[in-house]
Order: structure tokens, then sequence, then C-alpha cells
């Protein structure tokens, strides 16, 4: 092994490996734990389709290996994530249902590596709540993000409840994911006017039940966020996500030195 392929390898203190996983693609990068800067490139790589278990661990073995990354890593995942085991799959391959992640993906990185697995729109979330739109926010914050499906944070003066999943409360008769997800926008080439009603109702219904001190709302769309967030009719504030494309990277890599610690 040469000794540059050494040094790389070293852990590297105040850093953890960050990856974002998602219907299409498959992201990773080191971050800079303390600021939340990405301290390498972000890389993506498809999502291999079937996305079964083995086929996205040989992908996040294939990200830490090119980053000749060792040490902590935090991974995001599309579904209900308890203390590792992925619980519900509705817009991944079921054979997740049931599946220690922790595990496959530790077992993918290899030695030197311990990976931690959660909740997609929990890392963004934890993103936002420590560097973006919700930083120093006191109270309840919940974080929505709408994308293939709707995800949700729900955090507490910045302390996270995991696996919330408001996406899946019921609008008029509903999974309200089925009638508001930006995906849904995207399908029926709806305006952003008649999207915004539909967010509106549902981002009404979480207010009555959780009544928060702020909304931040996250996903592709909020690049956007400029043609829809001022025609949402609520009495709770609402902040467009900051971190956009690295919110579960950064996520991912604080909750991976949060639980494992350095
Ligand atoms: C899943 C959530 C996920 C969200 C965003 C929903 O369909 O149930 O676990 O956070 O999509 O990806």
């Amino acid at each position: 092994m040469s000794e540059e392929h050494d040094m790389a390898a070293a852990p590297r203190p105040g850093q953890a490996f960050g990856i974002d996983i998602g219907g299409t693609g498959i992201k990773g990068a080191i971050v800079h734990v303390a600021s939340g800067q990405l301290a390498t490139e972000r890389k993506r790589i498809l999502t291999p389709h079937p996305a079964t278990p083995h086929a996205v661990a040989a992908v996040v073995g294939q990200l830490v290996a090119d980053a000749q990354w060792k040490g902590l890593i935090g991974a995001t995942f599309p579904a209900v994530i308890k203390h590792g085991i992925a619980q519900s799959a509705a817009n991944v391959d079921h054979a997740w249902v049931g599946t220690d992640a922790d595990k496959v993906f530790t077992d993918a990185v290899g030695a030197g590596s311990d990976v931690i697995v959660l909740n997609d729109a929990d890392a963004a979330g934890i993103a936002e709540s420590r560097f973006g739109a919700a930083k120093g926010v006191d109270g309840v914050v919940i974080m929505l993000t709408f994308g293939t499906g709707i995800g949700s944070a729900l955090l507490m003066n910045g302390v996270l409840v995991p696996n919330t999943e408001l996406g899946h409360l019921e609008l008029d008769g509903h999974d309200a994911e089925t009638r508001a997800a930006a995906s849904v926008r995207d399908e029926h080439g709806m305006s952003y006017r008649k999207w915004a009603g539909r967010v509106s109702s549902y981002m009404q219904h979480v207010e009555r039940l959780f009544t928060p001190d702020l909304f931040v709302v996250g996903g592709g769309v909020s690049k956007n966020a400029d043609k829809w967030v001022p025609l949402l009719e609520l009495n709770t504030p609402v902040e467009p996500a900051q971190l956009l494309n690295d919110a579960g990277i950064v996520g991912a890599a604080i909750a991976a030195v949060e639980r494992l610690g350095e």
C-alpha cells in the first residue's frame, strides 16, 4: 500500500462520511462535522434497479472505497429506520422491510468503519437545525420534505423525535403524499398554485396537530420556494430549507458522530 493511500485511510478527526440514499441517486461526501461544510466534492452514483439491500450496499461500499474513507459513516434511507432496522418501504424495494440496514452497510464498507442509518427527512431536519433554516430556533420545528413522497422531521429545541412519518397522514381520504408530494405536481403537470393549495391543506392539518413554532420545507422543490411558499395559508412561519442538495449528507454525518462518538 502506498504512503499516500495510508494517509488517506487514516481516521480524520472532526470529520465523518455522509451518504444520502434516494430513489434516483446515491450521493456521498466527507463532512466537517463542526461546520457542516463538505470536505470533499459530492460523488453521485445512480441508484440500482431493483434497489435491493444487496445492490444498494454495493454502491455504498463503492462510494466509501472511492473516497478512501475509514471511520464513522452516516447514511440516510427513505423509510422508517428503528435502531438500524428498516420497518417500512413506501417508495423503496419491499425487500428492505426487516433488513438490518446498519449491519448490511457496515459489512459492505469493510473493517475500520461503522455505519448508522437513519430516515432521510430526519437527517435533513438535523442538518437544518444545526446549520440551516432552523438554526438556533427554540421550541417545536417541523421539517417537511416534498419529493417522490413527503418526509418529516420533528425537533424540539434541536432534539429529534425520529420516524414521525407525517407524510402518511390522511388528507381528503387519501395518504397525504399521494396528493401533495412534489412528484404528484410533476406527474400531473399541475400549476404551483394548484399544488400549493393541496400543500396548504396538508400543512394546516399538521399545524392543527402540533402547533409548531416553525415549518422548514425541503426537497428538490425548495429550490423554487418563491413560487409556492408565499401561497401557503398558515399561521406558522415557513422557511425554505437552506442546505438543499447537501442536507441529507450533512445530517447523516452529524448523526453518525452524535450516535457513535468520535
Ligand atoms: C417514507 C418516509 C420518507 C419519505 C421521504 C415516505 O414515503 O415513508 O420514510 O422519509 O417518503 O423520502
